[in-house]
């Protein structure tokens, strides 16, 4: 349901939003060091269900290549490409054994059929066109019978309850004359797209995915009586206050 996005596609080019060129590259700039463990990461119990078999894996939109490291430290042959140089220079310092390749997840240079496992956390969502041409991306160069898992934000509850008001902010963000009146002259950065599950799973069918599983996590209720609550609304409505989603899917045909 169209509602149920933050879509910005509507207004794309008509009303001066651009897309994030470059946002990334300066995110990154000037870190230092990668985290060596990430068990302590949210969605390291979901990772590590799915991916107990090493195998040759990508991560697409790796950053600072900190998955690559650690997931390559469990037996898998890892590879990470970015298309944020600074960031593939932040891990390479750090760890030059690292396979971190810059390029465009939506062009990726890899022969059809070669990866076992495409993971993806928290990228797909960030192009202004949308994350269909990454999906059919992912499912090339997954073999036959390979995994895909990658993260979005997820439309939970607590983000559907407030979307009038949020929608309404963002439409006004990106109006070029209030923009001006604001004394801003750069465009309106784009910045992500936020599906409802059942949006996410429809966006994955169509690029060829057949969904296995959804898991949330980042919640974003923390309190023990706001996490009560959530246990009851979790009931009726999935992922009810996940910040993020996590789809499992295997290869199936494209639509
Ligand atoms: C939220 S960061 C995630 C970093 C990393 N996965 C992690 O968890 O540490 C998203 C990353 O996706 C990259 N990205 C976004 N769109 C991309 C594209 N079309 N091609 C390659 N990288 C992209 C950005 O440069 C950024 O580094």
């Amino acid at each position: 349901m169209k509602f149920a996005e933050y879509d910005y596609r509507d207004v794309q080019g008509a009303d001066g939003c651009s897309a994030m060129d470059g946002v990334w590259d300066a995110h990154w700039r000037g870190r230092q060091g990668l985290k060596g463990d990430l068990s302590d990461e949210p969605l390291w119990p979901t990772i590590r269900e799915h991916l107990r078999t090493p195998g040759r894996l990508l991560e697409a939109g790796c950053g600072t290549g900190q998955w690559v490291q650690f997931l390559g430290g469990l037996g898998h042959d890892a590879v990470g490409i970015d298309y944020a140089p600074s960031g593939l220079e932040v891990g390479r310092a750090h760890n030059p054994s690292l396979n971190l390749i810059q390029a465009d997840f939506r062009s990726l240079p890899f022969d059809d059929g070669s990866f076992d496992y495409v993971v993806s956390f928290g990228a797909v969502e960030h192009d202004i066109e949308g994350p269909e041409d990454a999906l059919r991306e992912f499912h090339r160069v997954l073999k036959p019978d390979g995994k895909l898992m990658c993260s979005v934000p997820c439309l939970n509850l607590y983000r559907t309850i407030g979307y009038p008001l949020l929608a309404i902010r963002k439409w006004l963000k990106c109006r070029t004359m209030l923009r001006r009146l604001r004394g801003k002259t750069a465009p309106f950065v784009f910045y992500e797209y936020i599906w409802s599950p059942k949006g996410y799973q429809t966006i994955l069918s169509q690029c060829g995915f057949n969904v296995l599983a959804m898991h949330g996590y980042g919640n974003v209720l923390k309190s023990r009586p706001t996490q009560l609550l959530d246990a009851i609304a979790a009931r009726v409505w999935p992922l009810s206050s996940a910040h993020m989603m996590m789809a499992i899917c295997e290869k199936g045909q494209i639509a």
